[in-house]
């Protein structure tokens, strides 16, 4: 096989090609990206079920913590004062009359904590009750009691002052644990309790977090997403973005402001969202990682059906418009000033806006097409111009609207569509901002884990992708995370325990695309002795560097020609990403680890004639770039 590289763009390539796609799924936000150590940290009610569970609610529970201290007790309190509206349970504390040494409480985390000795680490609360002494903060192994550290925070306090809020100082624990079976518990002397109760509520606490914000990123899972260079986050969901049944739906406002303003809501995949990780918490992520903005606006449909009626549906259009004024508008727009109030002077960018997620479900299709989708753009585009605009459903929106598919399916179906773009009109933009390889061969379902040959099935249909990028605008994988122990077991780019991240082959595929992408426009490529399948490609060109991408999916070549047209280049670098067989999957560290590896060579030019390079492939499953 010959591949002939042109030297000048046959088509444009989208800058925006390959992003990235967050919801709040299976732990992906709380427990995952959002810092926050602590579950249930402030008794907004827990909800448990494998997602889409139908009619949401929400009960305040003492889930995940237990006592420090015999005949210590918990429950759930809604005496007044209140910490908050939005925060009205808490938890009292009740301390047995004739207690002696250390009272308190313990949190289970998100299955467990992570104990890092060159980490820093900070906690706070919220207190009510009279109490004078030191309270005690430390990690403890659950499996063999070993405490890691310990920081004393001094209070003073009676009942009578309401709630006050106290934070530890920033510590190290004193060793690392050997893993993540931990607990983080806060006791009081008890000789000073007994016989009283006390009431505490938003007990947090952070790891360092990543470029150290105040409730900010976890940081060993951002700097993975930061290293796979890409190039936008579409964000807050996802069916997360619709809610499960009304009146829940993710609204922006109850995600901005303090804390303990934030009320959480029962989360569309079935765990309770504290909404900590918030719409400009979300922000602040995109722009740390230097990525553009895929705004997504509630369109007016629950998940179950339950969709806005026409003449019910203009507040909601203004909370679109609000959210905009909010995020973009400057200092002297009513919404602009309050995200100043709420610490963020400088507006943010919002690019792209798409009206809604997957709108079509549950015979939403209608009213989106009819009067949805139009209600909102009509009242978005004026006030935002130069916002490129994204429909949820494909059909002939208003020119210069773009279509976003999401396709998911087994890895047959996905190398099918290697060339589902190459004849779609250019008139209306695509947005791929969602897809996945959910199953090996042509099984149906989901499996846990992508195999390699799943992982080269997304390659191939992102080549595909890539060779149409002047109509594909864009492509992002869902889900992007998921935590490592929460069923069901599906298929994510990372996935993560307390204490590690798991780099799942699909990981390595969108990073090294994105990596190696020329956004200076698609090359055509000419190829003689074969054409695609098993092998499959696409070019791209940024600056003078001419990058060629290959996917060898059960090829038996061991090697194939390239010619880089019109160039005087000798020497190429290859990136080879291979697995010792198609259905290997990476895992934890702890559990066997990767077994996809990633190799640079330099290549020369053959026989003295410039530009000509050989592609080593082993025969079988590969990516050459
Ligand atoms: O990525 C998981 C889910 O798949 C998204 O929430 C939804 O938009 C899609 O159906």
């Amino acid at each position: 096989l010959t591949l002939s590289v042109a030297s000048s763009p046959e088509n444009a390539s989208s800058p925006l090609l390959y992003g990235l796609f967050f919801e709040d799924i299976y732990h992906s936000g709380d427990g995952g990206m959002y810092g926050e150590l602590i579950r249930n940290r402030a008794f907004q009610g827990t909800q448990d079920g494998n997602g889409q569970t139908g009619s949401p609610s929400l009960t305040p529970t003492t889930r995940y913590w237990s006592a420090v201290g015999s005949g210590v007790s918990f429950n759930i309190d809604s005496s007044t004062p209140k910490l908050s509206s939005a925060l009205a349970s808490h938890m009292k504390v009740s301390v047995p009359r004739g207690a002696t040494g250390q009272v308190g409480f313990c949190n289970d985390g998100y299955y467990g904590f992570s104990v890092d000795s060159t980490k820093r680490y900070i906690a706070d609360f919220y207190f009510r009750g009279t109490y004078t002494g030191n309270m005690t903060t430390y990690f403890q192994s659950t499996l063999n009691g070993q405490r890691f550290s310990a920081v004393n925070t001094s209070i003073s306090q009676t009942s009578a002052q309401g709630w006050k809020q106290y934070y530890t100082d920033v510590f190290n624990p004193s060793s690392s644990a050997p893993n993540a079976n931990n607990t983080l518990c806060f006791s009081f002397d008890g000789s000073k309790l007994a016989g009283q109760s006390i009431y505490v509520n938003l007990i947090s606490a952070f790891k360092q977090t990543f470029n150290n914000r105040a409730n900010g990123l976890r940081e060993d899972l951002a700097m993975a997403l930061s290293d796979m260079n890409q190039a936008y986050l579409r964000l807050p969901g996802g069916n997360n973005l619709e809610g499960n049944a009304p009146p829940y739906f993710l609204n922006w406002t109850q995600t901005v402001g303090p804390l303990e303003n934030r009320p959480g809501f029962p989360g569309t995949w079935g765990s309770t969202q504290t909404n900590g990780l918030g719409l400009v918490e979300l922000m602040q992520w995109a722009e740390d990682m230097n990525l553009d903005v895929v705004l997504g606006v509630w369109g007016g449909l629950y998940l179950n059906g339950a969709t806005i009626t026409q003449a019910d549906l203009s507040p909601y259009v203004q909370l679109a418009l609000d959210e905009m004024e909010f995020l973009t508008g400057d200092t002297s727009t009513k919404f602009g000033a309050l995200r100043a109030q709420h610490g963020r002077s400088a507006p943010f960018k919002v690019p792209y806006v798409e009206i809604g997620n997957e709108d079509f479900l549950n015979n939403g299709y209608n009213s989106y097409v009819n009067y949805r989708f139009n209600a909102f753009y009509q009242a978005l585009s004026p006030r935002y111009p130069n916002v490129n605009y994204i429909s949820t459903v494909e059909w002939t929106p208003p020119s210069g609207v773009a279509v976003d598919l999401h396709p998911y399916g087994n890895e047959s179906y996905f190398k099918s569509l290697f060339n589902a773009f190459d004849h779609k009109p250019r008139s209306i933009p695509l947005f791929v901002a969602e897809y996945a390889v959910t199953n090996s061969g042509n099984n149906t379902g989901q499996t846990g884990a992508q195999t390699f040959g799943m992982a080269l099935a997304e390659a191939i249909f992102l080549l595909g992708c890539e060779r149409n990028s002047d109509v594909v605008k864009g492509t992002s994988y869902g889900a992007l995370i998921k935590s490592y122990d929460e069923a069901p077991d599906t298929v994510a780019v990372i996935k993560q325990t307390a204490d590690e991240v798991l780099l799942t082959m699909s990981y390595y595929v969108q990073k090294l695309f994105s990596t190696y992408y020329g956004k200076d426009g698609a090359l055509s490529v000419a190829a003689s002795g074969g054409g695609f399948d098993p092998y499959y490609w696409a070019a791209s060109k940024s600056g003078s560097r001419t990058i060629l991408k290959v996917v060898s999916y059960g090829g038996s070549k061991s090697s194939v020609a390239v010619v880089v047209n019109g160039s005087k280049a000798t020497g190429a670098t290859l990136v080879r990403m291979s697995a010792p067989s198609s259905t290997r999957i990476n895992n934890l560290k702890s559990r066997g680890g990767e077994s996809s590896s990633i190799t640079t060579l330099q290549l020369n030019s053959a026989g003295g004639q410039a530009g000509t390079f050989s592609l080593p492939f082993a025969a079988g499953y590969e990516l050459a770039i």
